[in-house]
């Protein structure tokens, strides 16, 4: 099963919401999707997976047991990111930065490394193409898997404790990752034990 990360695009985000509405308890309208994809389109990623029982032109876009993750024929989504750039003209911090809205992986997808993935292309994304000098988000204070994500898999920093932030009640760790390009390439992620140092001529050896 081979999974795929790639840029979210205006076609996914009913399959995002779907997804979204699946895995977490903040749900948001589709335009706030589509808000997210047309202004900061390269922000936002998803990770799919292609059936590789359908093979048939005809076939209808939709698995015939109804299920909302597929966006095309035989592809499905089993994970996103929805990044933006922070935009609030009211915010004190003018330093421009990113923000993570959402993020899930469909829970038979989970612990693949598929959350860590999306994040770091959009980490990167965010710094490369909009200058972000840091990214903020949310989490719920129980929320052990993401917790464990954000703080050692990527090394966010808590910034503060936002009580009640949840409607239920529930506080949040605001959290803060600084941004450095050279650390967030994403070829650096592969944890290959070779290192290329990129400045050697392949065409050299001819
Ligand atoms: N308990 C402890 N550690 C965990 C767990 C868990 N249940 N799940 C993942 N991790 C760790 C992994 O071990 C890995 O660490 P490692 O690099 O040391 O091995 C790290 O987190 C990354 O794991 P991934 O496989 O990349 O994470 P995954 O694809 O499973 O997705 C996620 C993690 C997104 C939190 C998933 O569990 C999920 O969708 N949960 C429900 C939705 C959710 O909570 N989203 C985050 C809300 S906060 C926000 O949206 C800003």
């Amino acid at each position: 099963m081979g999974i795929t990360i790639r840029r979210a695009t205006i076609n996914d985000i009913q399959a995002m919401q779907n997804a979204n509405l699946h895995n977490l308890p903040e749900n948001y309208l589709l335009k706030y999707y589509m808000y997210h994809i047309l202004s900061w389109p390269q922000a936002s990623y998803v990770a799919t997976t292609y059936d590789e029982i359908v093979h048939d032109e005809d076939a209808p876009i939709e698995d015939p047991k109804g299920d909302t993750a597929y966006i095309n024929k035989g592809e499905k989504i089993v994970g996103y990111v929805l990044g933006k750039m922070e935009d609030d003209p009211a915010a004190d911090d003018k330093t421009p930065h990113g923000h993570i809205t959402s993020l899930s992986v469909m829970r038979t997808y989970r612990r693949m490394g598929i959350a860590e993935k999306l994040m770091r292309q959009a980490l990167y994304a965010m710094c490369e193409c909009f200058d972000a000098e840091y990214v903020s988000l949310h989490v719920r204070k129980s929320n052990r898997a993401a917790l464990h994500l954000y703080r050692d898999s990527l090394q966010f920093e808590v910034t503060s404790n936002e009580k009640s932030y949840y409607q239920d009640g529930e506080d949040a760790y605001a959290m803060k990752k600084v941004l450095k390009l050279d650390e967030l390439i994403p070829g650096l992620m592969q944890k290959s034990e070779e290192i290329d140092d990129l400045t050697s001529d392949l065409l050299d050896d001819l």
